[in-house]
């Protein structure tokens, strides 16, 4: 693009934010009452000196040019009045820093291919949550997928935690929604019962930028967990297992590692398995458990546990069965036939329990640090709605997340660092399993 075509680019730019800024600064009329008051008072102004002017150039009934002289004053009052509010408007609808915003953002090295860096069109605090920031830009044709990758790029020149980039009201827009910069979530934050939701089925994952994340097995039965080793998958695991039994809850857990992760307490509380064919019995139990249910809800004309517990005298607990590396159970190669056949039925009874299990309130947390795409089948993992995943790299996270996402947004010193199905990024409470 030659110099002069991009400066005629830039002009007529201009010209289109001017007309949207007017826009802007007329529809915060409806919502702003301190512009209304100031627009009413620029009015006032104005009319006084419009009343006031024949008295102001002192012209006398007897000067011939009297009536010329306020006539033409009046007519240029008017003129003046229609553009000094649209002046006005215009600066109410203008974002206060947007210059310094697009000078950081060029100076960051966030621009078009024609060098121009993003417009700043309106900024606004969270009506929900005030901790919040709304950015609303024109993305001067950046794709939203540039914006998620240079997301620390955009972070540091605006100095700001990005919480989610989407796009707006249409494609012509970017909205970001940010935390201060030291709203950043902390390295550690400590698990406290009082951070249990009141939910019957809910369980209380970490902090997000904008507060508490939970996830409710209700709506989401089953739980896919993946990361890297050391990235906090086992902490995680107990967390939400701990506050399944706080809500009486039979938890089964299937350890391969020997039991290490799990000390004795859990087992006084929790049904352990710790190889194949006792877990193989637990899953039987769990088929058969989910059978009965069926059968119970059939009989008594309920379509699931919620609906049962409330309106039976006998309340039925939620089943949560986790395993912890999940790959140990799916991986079949290098088996003998016998073992090939085992992991099978272990395979299917996973996947009765991951079609069915929701409205019966049994429930799968899986967890894995595989990154191998195949590992999990794929009619199991398409009912795991809930995916977690902690510090991993691209092949990972795209088992987990189906997007690279955690690999781009997950610094690798950081552990108990999470991103959900949905975006959220959370920094996972911190369970010392030292608690009885
Ligand atoms: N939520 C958290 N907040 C802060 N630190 C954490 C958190 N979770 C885990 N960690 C730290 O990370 C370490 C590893 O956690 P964890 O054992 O859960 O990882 P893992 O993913 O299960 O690893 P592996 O795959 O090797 O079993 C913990 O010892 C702890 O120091
Ligand atoms: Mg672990």
């Amino acid at each position: 693009m030659t110099l002069s075509n991009k400066e005629a680019l830039a002009k007529k730019n201009s010209r289109r934010y001017f007309w949207r800024r007017l826009l802007t600064g007329a529809a915060s009329l409806r919502d702003s009452s301190r512009s209304r008051k100031s627009l009413f008072l620029l009015l006032f102004l104005w009319a006084c000196l419009y009343c006031l002017w024949p008295i102001l150039i002192g012209s006398g009934d007897l000067d011939p040019l009297a009536p010329f002289l306020v006539g033409y004053g009046r007519l240029m009052l008017l003129g003046l009045t229609v553009l000094t509010v649209t002046m006005a408007l215009a600066l109410m609808g203008t974002p206060p820093g947007y210059v310094t915003v697009q000078e950081g953002l060029q100076r960051a090295g966030f621009v078009n291919h024609i060098g121009e860096a993003p417009v700043l069109i309106a900024r606004r605090a969270d009506k929900d949550n005030p901790k919040l920031s709304l950015w609303e830009f024109d993305p001067c044709g950046i794709p939203l997928t540039e914006w998620e990758d240079k997301r620390e790029v955009i972070e540091t020149a605006l100095n700001i935690t990005v919480v989610r980039i989407a796009w707006g009201h249409s494609r012509s827009e970017i909205l970001l929604t940010s935390v201060a910069a030291s709203g950043a979530l902390p390295a550690v934050i400590p698990w406290s019962e009082a951070y249990l939701p009141p939910g019957p089925s809910e369980l209380a994952l970490g902090d997000s930028c904008t507060g508490r994340v939970t996830v409710d097995l209700a709506k989401l039965p089953h739980v896919l967990l993946g990361g890297s080793t050391g990235s906090g998958k086992s902490v995680m695991l107990k967390l939400l297992l701990k506050q399944a039994l706080y809500k009486d809850a039979d938890v089964y857990i299937a350890d391969f590692k020997g039991g290490v992760d799990f000390p004795p307490y859990w087992h006084e509380k929790c049904h352990m398995c710790f190889e194949e064919e006792g877990l193989l019995t637990v899953l039987s139990e769990l088929v058969n458990e989910l059978e009965r249910r069926k059968q119970l809800f059939l009989e008594a004309g309920y379509s699931n546990i919620d609906d049962y517990n409330e309106y039976s005298p006998h309340e039925l607990r939620r089943c949560i069965f986790a395993c912890d590396e999940v790959a140990e159970v799916f991986d079949k190669a290098g088996r003998d036939k016998e073992s090939k056949a085992l992991l099978s039925q272990i395979e299917a009874k996973i996947a009765t329990i991951a079609r069915l299990g929701r409205a019966f309130g049994i429930h799968l947390i899986l967890a894995t640090q595989r990154p191998d795409a195949t590992i999990i089948p794929g009619q199991i993992k398409n009912n795991l709605d809930c995916r977690i995943c902690g510090r991993a790299d691209s092949v990972l996270s795209q088992i987990i997340l189906d997007s690279t996402a955690a690999a781009d947004q997950i610094p690798k010193d950081t552990c108990g660092r999470f991103l959900l199905h949905d975006g959220t990024l959370i920094q996972g409470y911190y369970f010392e399993d030292t608690l009885r």
